[in-house]
C-alpha cells in the first residue's frame, strides 16, 4: 500500500516587496511521519509554514491538506480541519494557568463535556501536573515550550507544525522533548513537521528532511543523504561542522 499523502504544497510563492522569501516550494508529507525542515536564518521556514497554516496567502501556489485545497482558507478553519502548530518566538498566556492555556486548545474538536478528559490526557503526558495551576506568566522558557506543544497536541490535530520549538533549550531538556515527541507520534499518530537548528535533534528524530535556502527548497532526503548532500554542506551545514559541533544556528 503506498503511504498517504497529508500534505502537499505545490509551487508555493511568498514575496515581501523584493524579497522572494518563499520560491517555488514543494513540499510532501505522509501521514505518521515525522519530518524535518531545515535551512539557513532567513531561509523561508516560517514564512513557509505560515503559508501552510493560512496566516499568510501566497502569491502563487496551491496548499493540499487531506487531499483538500487550503491554500485560502483562514487558520482557524485550517486548525478545525486538523493542522496545528507552534511559534517560533513563544506566545504568551498572561495570566491563563497552564491547565486553562491546554484547556484553548482541546475545545478546538471537544464540547464542553468532554473537553476535560483531553486536558488531563495532555497533561499527563507532557508531565505538567506541578505546574498545572501556574499561571503561564511565571513559567520558565522550557517550561513555557513544552506548554506551547502541549497546547497544539491538545487540538488533536492530524498534523502538528513545530516552529523551532527547542530554541532556548538546554541539551539535556532539547532531549527530552525530543523524546515526547517521538513518543507524540508514535502513540497517537500525529504527523510531525519540525523546523530545528540543532542537528542531533533533526538527525535523531526525522525520518526525511527538506532543505530550504533563500526561498528555495534545495534538497529532500533521509538524515544520511542530506548530512553528504554538498548543496546542503555549502548552503547550511558547513564543512563538517554538524560532525564537529553538531548544532548550527
Ligand atoms: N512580514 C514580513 N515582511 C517582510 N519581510 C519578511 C516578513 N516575514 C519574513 N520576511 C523575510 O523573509 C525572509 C524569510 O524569513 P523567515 O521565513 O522568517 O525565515 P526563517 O524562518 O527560515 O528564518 C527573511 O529575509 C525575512 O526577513
Ligand atoms: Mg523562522
Amino acid at each position: 500500500m503506498s503511504p498517504e499523502q497529508i500534505l502537499k504544497t505545490t509551487q508555493l510563492t511568498k514575496s515581501f516587496g523584493n524579497l522572494i522569501a518563499v520560491n517555488q516550494a514543494e513540499l510532501e508529507i505522509f501521514r505518521g511521519e515525522i519530518v524535518g525542515l531545515i535551512g539557513p536564518n532567513g531561509a523561508g521556514k516560517t514564512t513557509l509554514f505560515n503559508l501552510i497554516t493560512g496566516l499568510e496567502t501566497p502569491d502563487k501556489g496551491q496548499v493540499l491538506f487531506k487531499n483538500q485545497d487550503i491554500t485560502f482558507l483562514p487558520p482557524h478553519k485550517i486548525c478545525q480541519l486538523g493542522m496545528s502548530r507552534t511559534f517560533q518566538v513563544t506566545r504568551s498566556f498572561g495570566e491563563m494557568p497552564v491547565e486553562d492555556a491546554i484547556r484553548v486548545g482541546a475545545y478546538n474538536r471537544r464540547g464542553e463535556k468532554e473537553v476535560q478528559k483531553k486536558v488531563d490526557e495532555v497533561i499527563e503526558f507532557f508531565d505538567l501536573k506541578h505546574i498545572k495551576k501556574t499561571k503561564c506568566n511565571d513559567l520558565g522558557l522550557a517550561s513555557l515550550r513544552k506548554v506551547e506543544v502541549a497546547r497544539a497536541a491538545a487540538t488533536e490535530p492530524d498534523l502538528l507544525l513545530l516552529d523551532e520549538a527547542g530554541a532556548g533549550l538546554t541539551a539535556s531538556e532539547l532531549f527530552k522533548l525530543m523524546e515526547e515527541l517521538k513518543e507524540l507520534n508514535h502513540e497517537t499518530g500525529i504527523t510531525l513537521c519540525v523546523v530545528e537548528h540543532v542537528m542531533e535533534m533533526v538527525m535523531g528524530l526525522c525520518q526525511r528532511i527538506f532543505v530550504l535556502d533563500a526561498g528555495e527548497m534545495i534538497a529532500c532526503g533521509v538524515p544520511g543523504e542530506i548530512c553528504n548532500n554538498q548543496r546542503v554542506i555549502e548552503a547550511y551545514l558547513g564543512g563538517g561542522s554538524y560532525v564537529e559541533s553538531g548544532s548550527k544556528s
